[in-house]
């Protein structure tokens, strides 16, 4: 049982900064899911974000910096395209793949030559990560605080239900509400002349382009089960609740069903959400998810919001959750 911290002071993140130079683990907010911290630079405490997860130990994390000085430890090169990438949306809901300098070992690559970068934008994460920096620390890694498959915690009480079992007693969970964006964040491949979309997010490619002046290649639908997977949040089935998603069919009676606001609930279903923009549609996406299971419903029924945009992101983990479908 992970030790729950809410109201997170400056001292409660140095204790915290501290545990994860322990070798503990810190359940920790960022804008767009919940992130299960370890420091990235020592192998028994990424070990337990494996043990944690219930995740295969090949795939590769994310690792999480307070600001671009940080950044020359972790890489060998950068595109000048992603400088600018860089510059326009860190802080912010954006992992840059770049080629790994020594510091970034195996068990954060995955045995890969490149290494996800990602400084998030909220206040407890940077507050965490400027104090861990501060005490010699190099970065924390960290992947969404789910388990194996499952759906992303958007909310510190998701993230404990997901894997407070598996935590122990020094390590912490920081409670900082809700994450804003509730989406992970979008993942660019910068290792080729171009950038690459691995993971579609709230950084669109509209915005990637705009910033770069270069067109982007969107990976993310190349067929990934023939492709090599080095995104496990690519695999089909992932974000899954325990229930069946099924994407834009009628309802049957009892299914919980999710939809812009706009759209009327059929007849004898659970309404587990009604945004009203496609922004609130990511945000209480996987919340909505978790309400289904909550309530043992069999089914959730999807009414896929459409156009370009987050909404790419959203029909992206939509097609996901129902495995496929
Ligand atoms: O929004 C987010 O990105 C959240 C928060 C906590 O920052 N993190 C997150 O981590 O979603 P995770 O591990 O659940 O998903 C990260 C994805 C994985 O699918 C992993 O395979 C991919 O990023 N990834 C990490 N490093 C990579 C690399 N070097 N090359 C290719 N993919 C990589
Ligand atoms: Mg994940």
């Amino acid at each position: 049982m992970g030790q729950f911290l809410s109201n997170c002071s400056v001292d409660s993140l140095a204790i915290a900064a501290q545990a994860l130079k322990d070798g503990s683990l810190v359940v920790f907010p960022t804008e767009t899911v919940y992130g299960l911290g370890a420091d990235a630079t020592s192998e028994k405490a990424v070990a337990r974000i494996y043990e944690v997860k219930g995740r295969p130990s090949d795939h590769p994390l994310i690792v999480h910096i307070a600001d671009l000085k940080y950044l020359d430890k972790w890489i060998s090169e950068i595109p000048e395209y992603a400088i600018l990438l860089a510059r326009n949306f860190w802080p912010g809901p954006m992992t840059l793949i770049l080629k790994r300098s020594q510091l970034a070992k195996n068990f954060i690559t995955g045995g890969q030559e490149t290494v996800g970068i990602r400084i998030p934008d909220n206040s407890l994460a940077l507050g965490l990560l400027e104090a861990f920096h501060k005490i010699g620390g190099a970065g924390v890694a960290a992947p969404s605080a789910n388990r194996f498959g499952q759906v992303s915690p958007t909310t510190a009480a998701a993230a404990q239900e997901e894997l407070g079992q598996y935590l122990n007693s020094s390590d912490l969970i920081l409670d900082g509400g809700s994450s804003e964006i509730g989406l992970e964040s979008s993942i660019i491949d910068c290792t080729s002349e171009l950038p690459r979309i691995l993971r579609p997010g709230a950084i669109t490619i509209a915005m990637i382009e705009r910033a770069t002046g270069l067109s982007v290649t969107e990976n993310h639908k190349v067929d990934q089960t023939k492709a090599q997977i080095r995104v496990s949040g690519s695999l089909e089935n992932h974000y899954a609740p325990k229930a069946r998603v099924i994407l834009n069919q009628q309802p049957s009676p009892g299914a919980g069903f999710i939809a812009l606001a706009e759209i009327n609930t059929p007849d004898d279903c659970i309404r587990l959400a009604s945004p009203k923009s496609i922004e609130e549609f990511a945000q209480v996406l996987y919340s909505a998810l978790r309400e289904g299971d909550h309530q043992n419903l069999a089914a959730i029924y999807i009414a896929q919001p459409t156009g370009d945009g987050l909404v790419i992101a959203i029909r992206d983990r939509l097609l996901r959750a129902a495995g496929g479908r």
